[in-house]
C-alpha cells in the first residue's frame, strides 16, 4: 500500500472511531486541518520537480477527496443515529388508551351522610350545619352537663384559644349543641313571625310548628384506635313537638335503620344508658338476622327523650313541649354497610381504598 492508501485508511479509521459529531470534527483536523496530513504532504512537494509535481499533486488530491468522502459519510452516519435516538426517545405508541383525568368520587362517609340525609329528610326533617369551634356553654352547660362531668375534662376535650376562662371554647365533641342552636332559632324565629318578640327570656308555651331536624358533621375527641379517630363524624336527630315520645323515636329509627340497610330483617333494641341531657336515655343497638354480620348485637346511636332543662334552655315549656334526640356515628353506619374494619382507613386518604367506593 503507497504512503496516500495508509493516509486515507488512517483517516477512515479514526472518522470511524469518532463517537460523536465533535470527535469527528477533532479527527477531521487531523487530515484536513491548516497543519494537518494532507496539508503537510502538500508542502513536502515543495522541493519536487515540475513533472512529479504534476502528478504528485494530482494523486494527494484523490486521497484528499476520499478522505472528505470518507468524512462526510461519517457525518451522515452519526446524525442518522442521532435522529434514530431521538425517535426512539420520543417514541409515541399511538395503540396506547388515551390517558384520562381519574374520575373524582365522593368519600364513604359522604356517601353515608347523603344517605342519611336523603332518608330522614323523607320523613319530614331538616338539615341544619353548625360550627366545629364551640363554646362551652352550647357542648356542655345548656345540655345539662355539669362541669364535673368527664366530659369536659382535658383528656377527652380538645380545647382551643380564644374563649372566655370560665368558658373556653373547644372542638365540639359531639353534634348535640346544634339541638340548642337550631331550637332556639326556631323558636325566635316563630316569634318573631307571632310578633311577640323574645326579650324577656321566657319560655315559649304557645303553639308553634314541630321541630324536626338532623344535624350531620365533624366531631373530635382525644381518642385514636381502630375503631376511634380524633375525628369523626356524627348526625344528631332532634324532633320536639307537644306530643313527641319514646314511641315516635323508635318508630323513626326503625324505620330509617331498615332503609338505611336495605333489609326488614334487622331488630333494634334500646338499652338503658345515661346522657346528661336525655332522660330516660338509651344506647340503641341493632342486630342483623342474615347477612355476615347476623347476631352480634351491634351500637349505632345514643338517644333519649330530651331533659326537661334542655327544653328550657331551647326556650320551651317543658310542660308543653317534649320531644326525642339521637346521636348517630355515620363513620359507624359506613363501616357496617362496607364491611370495613379499620376506621382509621376512611381517615389515611388511601386512593387504592377509597376509590372501591365510587
Ligand atoms: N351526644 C351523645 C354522644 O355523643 C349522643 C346522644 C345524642 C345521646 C342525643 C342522646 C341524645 O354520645
Amino acid at each position: 500500500m503507497n504512503e496516500l492508501n495508509v493516509v486515507v485508511d488512517n483517516a477512515r479509521t479514526s472518522f470511524q472511531q469518532a463517537a460523536t459529531p465533535a470527535e469527528l470534527e477533532n479527527a477531521k483536523a487531523l487530515f484536513l486541518g491548516k497543519s494537518g496530513r494532507i496539508t503537510e504532504l502538500m508542502k513536502g512537494m515543495v522541493a519536487l520537480p515540475v513533472e512529479e509535481k504534476k502528478s504528485r499533486g494530482a494523486a494527494i488530491n484523490l486521497a484528499k477527496q476520499a478522505i472528505e468522502a470518507a468524512l462526510n459519510d461519517r457525518r451522515q452516519a452519526l446524525a442518522d443515529a442521532e435522529l434514530q435516538a431521538q425517535l426512539q426517545a420520543e417514541a409515541l405508541d399511538v395503540t396506547l388508551p388515551g390517558r384520562q383525568r381519574g374520575q373524582g368520587g365522593l368519600h364513604p362517609v359522604s356517601l353515608t351522610l347523603e344517605r342519611i340525609e336523603a332518608i330522614f329528610g323523607s320523613m319530614g326533617f331538616d338539615v341544619a350545619q353548625g360550627p366545629e369551634i364551640e363554646t362551652d356553654w352550647f357542648n356542655f352547660t345548656a345540655l345539662n352537663t355539669p362541669e364535673d362531668h368527664p366530659a369536659r375534662s382535658m383528656h377527652d376535650t380538645f380545647y382551643v384559644e380564644g374563649g372566655a376562662a370560665n368558658a373556653p371554647n373547644l372542638l365540639r365533641t359531639h353534634t348535640s349543641p346544634m339541638q340548642i342552636r337550631y331550637a332556639v332559632q326556631h323558636v325566635k324565629q316563630h316569634r318573631a313571625a307571632l310578633g311577640s318578640g323574645w326579650t324577656d327570656g321566657s319560655l315559649f308555651s304557645g303553639s308553634m310548628p314541630e321541630i324536626r331536624v338532623i344535624a350531620p358533621g365533624r366531631t373530635y375527641r382525644v381518642d385514636s384506635d381502630a375503631t376511634h379517630s380524633p375525628m369523626f363524624h356524627q348526625c344528631e336527630g332532634l324532633w320536639v313537638g307537644e306530643n313527641v315520645s319514646f314511641k315516635d323515636l323508635k318508630f323513626v329509627f326503625t324505620d330509617f335503620c331498615r332503609t338505611f340497610f336495605e333489609s326488614d330483617d334487622l331488630v333494634l333494641r334500646f338499652r338503658p344508658s345515661f346522657f346528661p341531657f336525655t332522660e330516660p336515655s338509651a344506647e340503641i343497638d341493632i342486630q342483623f338476622q342474615s347477612g355476615p354480620l347476623t347476631g352480634r348485637w351491634l351500637e349505632v346511636a345514643g338517644s333519649g327523650q330530651v331533659h326537661p332543662n334542655v327544653v328550657r334552655n331551647m326556650g320551651l315549656d317543658p310542660e308543653k313541649y317534649m320531644g326525642f334526640a339521637f346521636g348517630m356515628g355515620p363513620d359507624r353506619l359506613a363501616m357496617l354497610r362496607y364491611g370495613v374494619n379499620d376506621l382509621r382507613l376512611f381517615f389515611d386518604g388511601d386512593i387504592r381504598f377509597l376509590s372501591q367506593f365510587v
